[in-house]
């Protein structure tokens, strides 16, 4: 099923929460504009395959203004939001996505996006890539868009295998991506899309935080900032040491069951919390998970274990163990920020969808040269779209002297 006849009320709300996500993504205004005129995506087909969000939306609607014809399907079955989609098809984006679509609805609809034979795919997590090397062999591709830690890290696993085909931009690894998207977006959506399923006070909770990667930095930081004691655990002792230099507990899996009130993954790990766990786990524990896909959190152990479940709320369900204690799944286990909440506000997808939009141009003028391996965004692209996140937040970048851009090229220089 998709969005092929435009529900009028749902694509004028769409409308409406696009236009005020565009609002607050002035780097990808001024990457528009210029698009607008200089039309670096013209003759381009575009398939992608993204959270269907009204910054999404804005992104799709800037590769239109460069010239490209675009195709978008969801790229998590719980993340469209259905009045986006609407308003996408209405505006002439095909768009295939439904929120809750089934796991075959969910690869049929990235198979429409490509039976548009795109030139260049955006993708979020690696799906369509996958789908693209598994079984569409065939389809030559240009390049291709990655926009999150999971999906990068399976890109490198297969250009590892040498069986990547076509070069593809880690656009996750720019810093503009990662150090803000993850760790601002991704921390404050998490606790958004967990308060509006639980309505709960994170002040006194103990919250804990599974992975103390760019996301995990994040929800911690945030979670302690709402006065939750925060509990971190970790596999890599860096990461480690420095959840504990920031002020929060470490522990093991297992202990930290025993004594955390909300439970939440980022660890892009599967079964971080898994029978043993939430065998341990007090009466009334809230588990989610902010990783990119639902294998973060057991379910079927969980469901195994449980002697009833029932929907308690919106986007909450109750597992009760035969114990009568009862654990608390958020957004069935799936990215708890756009499952539970509306994803990362517009103001830091600003800077990641900037990113993509300009990797795509880069792809387009480098495509006589590169090879099929994972590329980082060049610095300068980067640092562009950092500077104009700083104009247009105000702030001004402090310029070098001549004599210190001299000291600081130089070795010739001590006590
Ligand atoms: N929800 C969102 O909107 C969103 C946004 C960005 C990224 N992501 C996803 O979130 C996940 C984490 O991304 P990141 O950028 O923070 O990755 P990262 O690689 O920076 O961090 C992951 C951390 O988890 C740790 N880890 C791995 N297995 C663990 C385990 N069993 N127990 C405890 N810790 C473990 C790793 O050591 C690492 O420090 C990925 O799946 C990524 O794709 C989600």
């Amino acid at each position: 099923m998709n969005h092929d006849i435009a529900d009028i009320a749902l694509a004028d709300t769409g409308d409406l929460r696009i236009e005020w996500a565009a609002r607050r993504m002035p780097v990808l205004a001024a990457i528009r504009e210029r698009f607008e005129a200089e039309q670096p995506l013209a003759g381009y087909r575009i398939g992608a395959c993204m959270h269907v969000t009204t910054e999404t939306a804005t992104l799709m609607h800037t590769l239109v203004a460069g010239g490209a014809e675009v195709a978008l399907c969801a790229s998590n079955p719980l993340s469209t939001q259905d009045d986006v989609a609407a308003s996408l098809v209405r505006s002439g984006i095909p768009t295939f996505a439904v929120r809750g679509e089934s796991a075959d609805d969910f690869y049929s609809h990235i198979n429409a996006v490509l039976d548009t034979n795109p030139h260049m795919v955006f993708d979020d997590g690696a799906d369509m890539t996958t789908v693209l090397h598994r079984e569409r062999a065939d389809q030559d591709v240009l390049g291709g868009m990655e926009e999150t830690t999971t999906g990068v890290i399976r890109l490198k696993a297969m250009a590892e295998d040498d069986v990547l085909r076509y070069p593809v931009v880690a656009v996750n690894d720019s810093d503009t991506k990662h150090l803000f998207d993850n760790r601002h977006g991704t921390g404050q959506s998490s606790l958004d899309g967990i308060l509006r399923a639980a309505n709960i006070l994170f002040a006194g909770k103990r919250v804990v935080v599974a992975g103390y990667g760019d996301c995990g930095w994040g929800i911690a930081t945030r979670a302690k900032g709402l006065g939750a004691d925060v509990i971190v655990t970790e596999i890599d002792p860096i990461r480690a040491v420095s959840a504990a230099m920031e002020g929060h507990r470490v522990m093991s899996g297992i202990e930290a069951a025993k004594v955390g009130e909300v439970f939440i993954t980022a660890t892009g790990n599967m079964h971080v919390f898994r029978a043993e766990h939430f065998a341990a786990m007090p009466d009334g524990a809230i588990v989610a998970n902010a990783g990119h896909f639902d294998v973060e959190l057991d379910l079927v152990a969980l469901d195994d274990m449980a002697t009833s479940r029932r929907q308690i709320r919106d986007n909450l369900e109750e597992f009760v163990l035969p114990d009568g204690r009862r654990i608390l799944v958020v957004a069935e286990g799936r990215l708890v920020n756009l499952g539970a909440a509306e994803g990362h506000p517009a103001d830091v997808m600003d800077m990641s969808f900037a990113d993509q939009a300009l990797a795509a141009e880069w792809i387009v003028q480098n495509a006589d040269h590169l090879r099929p391996q994972v590329y980082k965004l060049p610095d300068e692209l980067d640092q562009q779209v950092a500077s104009l996140k700083l104009e247009a937040m105000g702030g001004q970048l402090e310029q070098l002297t001549p004599e210190q851009a001299d000291y600081l090229a130089s070795w010739q220089h001590g006590t």
